[in-house]
């Protein structure tokens, strides 16, 4: 189906898509990097072979010539974002993933909407919705995942890495949508 089924005003947004899902391999390698705590391990581990068949599938829907410009610093944040609380322990590191994904279910779940079938709508429209909609199940329960495993509410220093988190994660969609 690559690129010529798109329409143009859905381009950025499966752009903005393919830059997360890219972002979000990162993170796990960078937790993987990082932490040798055996159950940070095996989380990881599982959701960053969830996040590589997102990325796959998303891949299959945006041609090369489409995708962010800016895939090398997606990488490098997102391994920044993993990193870093792996290197303050495992709570850190549920927080963050739970941040993450609690932003990415609502960023998928808008862009679904916007797919909602109607009157006129395409096969190829209808294959991208299915596909976005099977990631933010998965997104939704690595949410519900990390949010168990934290077992408890972030302190202040928490609250504040997990809302630069995410003011980060919608700069990067911003600029992840043009270029
Ligand atoms: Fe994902
Ligand atoms: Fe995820």
């Amino acid at each position: 189906m690559y690129g010529a089924t798109i329409p143009k005003w859905l381009i950025g947004d499966l752009r903005s898509d393919h830059a997360g899902e890219t972002g979000a391999v990162w993170i796990y390698r960078g937790i993987l990097f990082v932490s040798s705590d055996r159950s940070v391990r095996d989380f990881a581990e599982r959701h960053l072979i969830s996040e590589r068949r997102h990325l796959r599938e998303i891949e299959v829907l945006l041609p090369p010539a489409d995708r962010s410009r800016l895939l090398p610093i997606w990488r490098i944040a997102g391994f920044i974002t993993g990193a870093l609380p792996a290197l303050a322990g495992s709570r850190s590191v549920f927080h963050t993933v739970e941040a993450v994904e609690a932003f990415v279910d609502s960023h998928y779940a808008a862009q679904i909407q916007k797919l909602e079938p109607n009157g006129d709508s395409r096969q190829s429209l209808n294959v991208i919705r299915a596909v976005l909609v099977g990631c933010r199940g998965d997104e939704i329960e690595h949410y519900n995942e990390a949010r168990q495993l934290a077992t408890s509410r972030p302190g202040p220093v928490g609250r504040l890495w997990c809302a630069l988190v995410a003011l980060g994660s919608e700069l990067a969609v911003a600029f992840a949508r043009r270029i």
